[in-house]
């Protein structure tokens, strides 16, 4: 099988991503034997949401992480740069807005709370993009990044990989619209730094309190931290 090439420029990752909009939530759901849902409910409940807070869900693609998350009540915006993702959750009755993680378009201590789920290993500079999150929380605020992780059972560990490498590429084939994204995914997720790397990398971002959560074995992990009080 042919590599994926994960030095994509953003605009090719922003053209990637518009071209799997359509199909995005099916396909999910299917290659994660529907345990999207139960990830993104964690996500929701990690960061404690109440009722009236500005909330950021950055790389929130076609907003289905943001309509979970606006069921706390919070005000919650999905923000993206593929406005084919966003199109294709324009019956999500959320606001979405255009931008870039590492440039966003948010003032400075605007929001109570930011997240962003399955997005942080696609942006380009990971750290700009930590950087800037950090920028428009309020301090004392509360960061969650729900993200594939490394698995913690060996035996398991090995199995995933070829889940990975093999079937996921051949499921994806049937049922996404672009299957070459789908090849990137596995890449990328093997590229992605383990639970412990991606804590440091937030901590040298700025972020204090930082700790993490293992769902389904680390397949996917839920890292917090919070932005210093001034
Ligand atoms: C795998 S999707 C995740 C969508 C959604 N959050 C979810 O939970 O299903 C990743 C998203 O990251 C977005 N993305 C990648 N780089 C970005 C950047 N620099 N700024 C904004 N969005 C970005 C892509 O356009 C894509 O919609």
């Amino acid at each position: 099988m042919s590599k994926a090439n994960l030095e994509k420029k953003p605009v090719d990752v922003a053209r990637m991503f518009d071209g799997v909009g359509k199909n995005y939530d099916l396909t999910n759901t299917v290659l994660s034997f529907g345990q999207d849902r139960v990830w993104r409910r964690r996500t929701r409940e990690r960061l404690h949401l109440r009722p009236g807070e500005r909330v950021l869900d950055l790389a929130a693609g076609t907003a289905v992480s943001t309509e979970e998350l606006a069921t706390s009540g919070a005000w919650v915006v999905a923000c993206d740069f593929s406005q084919g993702m966003l199109a294709a959750g324009a019956h999500r009755d959320v606001p979405k807005v255009v931008g870039d993680g590492m440039h966003l378009p948010f003032g400075d201590n605007t929001f109570d709370a930011v997240t962003i789920s399955y997005g942080l290993r696609n942006i380009h500079d990971f750290r700009a993009g930590l950087k800037e999150l950090l920028r428009v929380t309020k301090p004392g605020g509360r960061l969650v990044i729900a993200e594939f992780s490394t698995p913690v059972v060996p035996v398991f560990s090995l199995v995933y990989k070829e889940y990975l490498m093999r079937a996921l590429p051949m499921v994806a084939r049937v049922v996404s619209s672009n299957p070459e994204a789908y090849e990137y995914l596995a890449e990328s997720i093997r590229a992605w730094p383990n639970q412990e790397d991606l804590a440091r990398a937030i901590r040298e971002c700025g972020w204090v309190d930082v700790g993490w959560q293992n769902m389904t074995f680390g397949i996917t992990a839920l890292h917090s931290g919070t932005k210093p009080a001034e």
